[in-house]
């Protein structure tokens, strides 16, 4: 179900961080795309792009946009110079931090993690059991990427559900604040301190794992030498890899089983050929993505459908309202899991472009293939559904599944 359009004259406030617009946000983004394609809100100082073409010119301008000073609107005020996070960097550091990971989310890495991401899935539904009712993210969609990731990063069992937990609490946001709650100070205090702990040990215990590697490589500093990673540093790549890894497929799976819920064609579809999983991954990425929006810093003043963007700004690159430009994808309203897509910016774009797509893709297919294989029909109450809400990342974070 679609809200209608916004009137032409509607005086549209774009904030990020209403609940009420997060319920639905694509009337308004769909304002936003016809009537004020290069958007300011003079309230909370920030601009928004939202048509397909202007954010893919956007995200691969890495000249004039920065990813210095965050990628989240209530971080974005100041440059962070020292931060370990390569989602905050520009080139040359982001290239050389990039490269220090990327090895392990390869296609060919992450082809051979098929037959153990199969049998993580399976043991989850296997416990879910019989059961007629059960919240599908709490029993799976949460906790398949956290095992998946956990893996490969070396997070033993016993931590993944308090490490996940202390995740989301770090990203919630309470209405009409968008600053981190005490929760979710604290939380990020108490994830340090437990990565600090990881790394401690692999130093001690190496292992066959990317947090081994991580406290081996080295990096080229800006006088040529080479130096080992700090240990503030691999907190940071930790916590991004196992935020981003984390939250963003959970919110995926949410999205899409609530959609084929409320699209029982699209579901017999993909019943009745499993092969078009992946292709649904790709249509959720475009019709609701988890990561709502890409945050920049203009680096220049950038010209823009007869605006300004002057340098300094704080620039939204939305991606949300992106997927569903009718300028871009026919009758972009509809949930299609045939639609064929040449690209989408569900992972963004350019130098950021997600480096877990290719692990996303294969965790959500074979999520939907082995959840479908066992309940080709279900159904989500009205009343069996909460959202999360941050700033960024949108999505459930309760969907209840009632299997006949
Ligand atoms: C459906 C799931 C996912 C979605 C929608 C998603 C979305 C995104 C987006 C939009 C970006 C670009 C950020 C920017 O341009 O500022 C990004 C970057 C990133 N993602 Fe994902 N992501 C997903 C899953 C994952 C997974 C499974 C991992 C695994 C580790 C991961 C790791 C990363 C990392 C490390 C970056 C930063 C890359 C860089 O700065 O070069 N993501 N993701």
């Amino acid at each position: 179900m679609t809200s209608p359009p916004l009137a032409a004259d509607a005086a549209v406030d774009y904030d990020p961080y209403s609940y009420e617009i997060d319920e639905d946000p694509f009337p308004v983004y769909r304002w936003l795309r016809d009537h004020a394609p290069a958007y300011y809100s003079a309230e909370q100082d920030f601009w928004a792009v939202t048509r397909f073409d202007d954010n893919l010119a956007f995200l691969v301008d890495s000249e004039r946009l920065t990813s210095t000073h965050s990628t989240s609107l209530e971080f974005m005020d100041s440059p962070k110079p020292d931060t370990g996070l390569m989602i905050w960097m520009d080139p040359p550091r982001h290239n050389k931090y990039r490269a220090l990971v990327s090895k392990a989310f390869t296609p060919r890495a992450i082809r051979e993690l098929e037959p153990a991401i199969h049998r993580i899935a399976r043991g989850h539904l296997d416990r879910i059991g019989d059961r007629s009712s059960f919240d599908i993210i709490e029993d799976f969609t949460a906790r398949l990427p956290m095992d998946v990731i956990s893996e490969l990063l070396g997070i033993p069992e016993e931590r993944r559900a308090w490490v996940q937990h202390a995740s989301n609490l770090m990203l919630h946001r309470e209405p009409g604040n968008p600053m981190p709650t005490p929760e979710a100070m604290a939380s990020i205090v108490e994830l340090m301190e437990y990565f600090g702990e990881l790394i401690d040990e692999r130093r001690k215990r190496p292992s066959n794992d990317t947090l081994t590697r991580l406290t081996q490589v080295e990096v080229e500093t800006e006088d040529g030498t080479r130096e080992r990673l700090s240990d503030d540093d691999i907190r940071q790549f930790l916590n991004l890899l196992a935020t981003a890894g984390n939250e963003t497929v959970t919110k995926l799976l949410g999205t899409l089983f609530h959609e084929l819920s409320r699209n029982p064609d699209e579901r017999a579809a993909l019943v009745a050929d499993p092969g078009l999983a992946a292709n649904a991954v790709e249509e959720t990425l475009r019709f609701d993505p988890p990561s709502q929006y890409q945050g920049r810093v203009a680096t220049v003043d950038i010209p823009l459908h007869g605006r300004m963007i002057p340098a300094g700004a704080r620039v939204l690159c939305v991606n949300g309202a992106s997927g569903r430009d009718e300028r871009k994808f026919p009758d972009p309203d509809r949930f299609d899991v045939r639609r064929e897509i040449d690209l989408h910016l569900g992972f963004g774009y350019g130098r950021h472009i997600c480096l877990g797509a290719y692990l996303a893709r294969m965790e959500s297919r074979i999520a939907i293939q082995e959840v479908l294989a066992r309940w080709p029909e279900y159904e989500i109450p009205a009343d069996g559904l909460e959202r999360m809400h941050s700033s960024n990342v949108r999505g459930f974070s309760s969907v209840r599944f009632e299997v006949a």
